[in-house]
Formats: C-alpha cells, structure tokens, sequence
C-alpha cells in the first residue's frame, strides 16, 4: 500500500528539509521505502544521515504548502532517532536506512520503523483532502502534463471540496490553485486557452 505522508529528513548540519512523499508500506507493515525522484534533497540527506521521520498528517495545507513554497511548519525533536517531527501530526514514525536499490531516476530506499508514537485521534476521512492531495500531486507535475488533463482533474475535484471543505482544506486549495492560474498565465498560448 502506498500511504500519502509527509517526509522529514535532515543534512549532517541538522538542517531540517519537509517534503510530502507517497511511502510503499510493506504488508507486514514493518518496512517502508521512499521513493524520491532525482534530484532530491531528501534523497541526498537520507544518504547522507540515514534516518527520516514520516508524519502522518491531516492538515492538508502542509502539503499544499511545501508544494507552494510554504515550508516553515512547527517541528518538535524526535524521539528515539536525531530528527525532527511535525508538531501537527496525528502520529509519526522514526526510520532508519537499512539498504538503497539504486535507479537513474527514482531510487529505492528500504528503512525499517525504530519508534512509532501517537499524538492525536485519527477523525475519519473527508473528500476535500482528497481533493487536496490529489491536486497537490497535479501541481508536482505541473510541466509534464497538458492544461487539458490539468484543468478536467481539477474540475473534478472541486466537487468533493466544495461540498466538504472546512477552513483547512480551503486555505491549502487557493494556494494551490494560484500556482495553476500563474502557470496558465505563463503558457505561450494564454490568451488563446483561457
Ligand atoms: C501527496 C504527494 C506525494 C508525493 N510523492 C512523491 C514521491 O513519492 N517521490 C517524489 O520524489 N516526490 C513526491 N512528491 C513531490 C515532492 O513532494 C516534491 O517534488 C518535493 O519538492 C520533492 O522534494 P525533495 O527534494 O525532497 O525530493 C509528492 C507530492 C505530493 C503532494
């Protein structure tokens, strides 16, 4: 299963670095590998100190934010590990490197979970940060993909978050969708699209 987390890693320096990342959970659930791809500075500072901490996180604006430039989010030290972790997230998991399978383009790296600790309930699912996550993604490749599949992906979305969006999950889309309007503006053809 690939679960949707929020990935914090620091360089030898102890300068921490936020970026979401979707984890491959093992079915026995005791090995999880990240899969960044090149260039990454979470990938270089895994390399680098071997540990990271994933952040199970339902503040979608964390998403939205590191895909948006907004990367100063409240950390706390870990516990078992050096590393930081998200002061907002409802539980995290501390992992340390066990082995890298290398790739050109997106190389594997299998860590094993050394402390897991809960903070906060789980409140049960909600359609707006699903639109979140899923538009966050969209904007992660925004250069690769045509306006056209863009623009029907997010038309979609905005269905689910208009009908069950709280202040959270509003805030995180308008950052979002400024970055798209801003692209579209960028495109040669704007006048003629818009
Ligand atoms: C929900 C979500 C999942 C993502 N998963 C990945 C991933 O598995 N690998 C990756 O390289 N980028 C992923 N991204 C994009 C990265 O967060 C983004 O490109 C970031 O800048 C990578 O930073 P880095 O330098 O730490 O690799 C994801 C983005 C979102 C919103």
């Amino acid at each position: 299963m690939i679960q949707e987390t929020i990935v914090i890693t620091q360089n030898s320096l102890g300068l921490a670095h936020i970026a979401p990342m979707g984890i491959h959970v093992s079915a026995t659930g005791d090995e999880f590998i990240i899969l960044p791809f090149r260039p990454s500075t979470t990938l270089n500072n895994l390399l680098e100190t071997k540990t990271a901490v994933l952040n199970y996180c339902d503040d979608v604006r964390v998403f939205a934010g590191c895909l948006t430039g907004r990367k100063d989010w409240p950390l706390k030290p870990a516990e078992k590990i050096n590393g930081q972790v998200l002061a907002c997230a409802l539980a995290h998991t501390e992992l340390e490197l066990v082995r890298v399978v290398d790739d050109e383009t997106r190389p594997k790296l299998v860590c094993k979970a050394v402390h897991t600790a809960n903070h906060a309930p789980f409140k049960g699912f909600n359609r707006a940060q699903y639109s979140v996550l899923e538009a966050a993604i969209l904007i992660s490749r925004l250069h690769m993909l045509p306006l056209e599949k863009i623009q029907a992906e997010i038309d979609y979305l905005r269905i689910g978050l208009e009908k069950t969006a709280g202040d959270r999950e509003l805030e995180a889309w308008s950052w979002l969708m400024a970055v798209i309007e801003a692209h579209k503006a960028s495109l040669p053809l704007a006048g003629v699209i818009a």
